[in-house]
């Protein structure tokens, strides 16, 4: 046995002393050390019909052995596992000269383009930015708004009622931004001054010009002794802040029940020049920016004492307005999802 185990010694070294990889070395460890049958446990199995004297000799011999291989190999696997990690580092050099990966990235969908603008106008007149739920109770949606129920102004907006349980508020998808006016009172108090962009919904038949989900941008500025003529400079400055030019526009009366007097602000379709299309519907005039000045029943709902504060509001058609700005004859096409539409902006 004592000449087994200095043949698997002599062995073992010169294996180790060839090998060149560290998978080789990993082979002669399983091959002499492997637990099943692993050469060393081979001539171990021996001992067992050997004298005690002779087993504790023989069997303290192969533990050096073991012992004096096992350092070897971990020996020289440090060195071949350098050598190997400097070749693979040298074949996978980096040439930062090479021309890098594009990776495509998308571009701003036109409406937060312009939303994004007319926020920058806003904030320049030292409005803040709101948001509110789209789910909104018929509570802010029309109540507050001076519109209790069975209101025929109701009628204007066909609406989408959310079920909820008896006893419940009464919930829809908000038809308007507007009721985010009430919120922001009722949080901010007065002086206020605020827009509010975003998403709405309407049962509509939907056209050219009317979809079923679309972006308003609410405003409303609250302070003492404000008039019609505050209401008419802000219309302006944010026109010409979208159009970077004059456009030619109408006011004309408009009838909301949250604003007195109301009015309807309609803008010369920029698709066809006024001569008229399907998108102004012939008539060479788009609606755009109702506005009026904010009903005291609406500043009472909002906390505001209408004796000492007054204010205007407006309700801002944010989609029809990135179709003037852009000269895009479908509203169908904004929420469309053709990337070969979008990627012109
Ligand atoms: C309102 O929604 C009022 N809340 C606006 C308002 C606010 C008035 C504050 C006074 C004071 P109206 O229903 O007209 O009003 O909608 C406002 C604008 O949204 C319209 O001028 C139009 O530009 C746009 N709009 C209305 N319906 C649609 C639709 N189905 N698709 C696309 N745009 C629409």
């Amino acid at each position: 046995m004592e000449k087994d185990l200095k043949q698997l010694k002599k062995d073992a070294e010169n294996k180790i002393a060839a090998a060149e990889s560290v998978s080789q070395l990993e082979q002669i460890d399983q091959e002499f050390f492997g637990r099943k049958d692993g050469k060393l446990n081979l001539i171990l199995k021996q001992l067992k019909d050997l004298s005690a004297e002779e087993k504790k000799s023989l069997g303290q011999e192969a533990n050096d052995v073991k012992l004096e291989l096992v350092d070897l190999i971990a020996k020289k696997k440090s060195v071949l596992a350098e050598k190997e990690i400097d070749a693979k580092i040298k074949k996978e050099v980096v040439d930062l000269t090479l021309p890098g990966e594009t990776i495509a990235t998308g571009t701003l969908h036109p409406a937060s383009q312009v939303q994004y603008e007319l926020e920058d106008i806003f904030k320049s007149l030292g409005f803040m930015v709101l948001d509110g739920p789209e789910l909104e109770s018929d509570y802010f949606n029309f109540e507050a708004l001076n519109m209790p129920e069975h209101h025929p102004a109701r009628d204007m907006q066909d609406t989408f009622y959310v079920k909820t349980k008896e006893g419940e508020p009464k919930q829809v998808l908000r038809t308007q931004t507007s009721p985010v006016q009430i919120r922001a009172m009722l949080k901010y108090g007065a002086p206020l001054r605020a827009v509010v962009p975003g998403r709405v919904f309407r049962f509509e038949e939907l056209d050219a010009s009317h979809e079923n989900t679309f972006s308003q941008l609410e405003g409303i500025m609250i302070e003492e002794n404000l008039s019609i003529t505050n209401l008419i400079a802000v219309m302006k400055t944010l026109l010409k802040g979208v159009f970077k030019r004059e456009v030619k526009v109408r006011l004309r009366p408009g009838f909301f029940p949250f604003v007195e007097p109301g009015f309807e602000l309609d803008i010369n379709c920029l698709i066809c020049g006024g001569r008229g299309c399907k998108v102004c519907k012939q008539s060479g005039w788009v609606e755009l920016l109702p506005c009026g000045m904010i009903h005291p029943n609406v500043l009472r709902a909002g906390g505001i004492d209408p004796d000492k504060f007054s204010g205007f509001a407006f309700g801002l058609g944010m989609t029809r307005l990135v179709m003037m700005r852009y000269g895009i004859d479908d509203i169908r096409l904004l929420n469309g999802g053709d990337l070969k539409f979008l990627k012109q902006f």
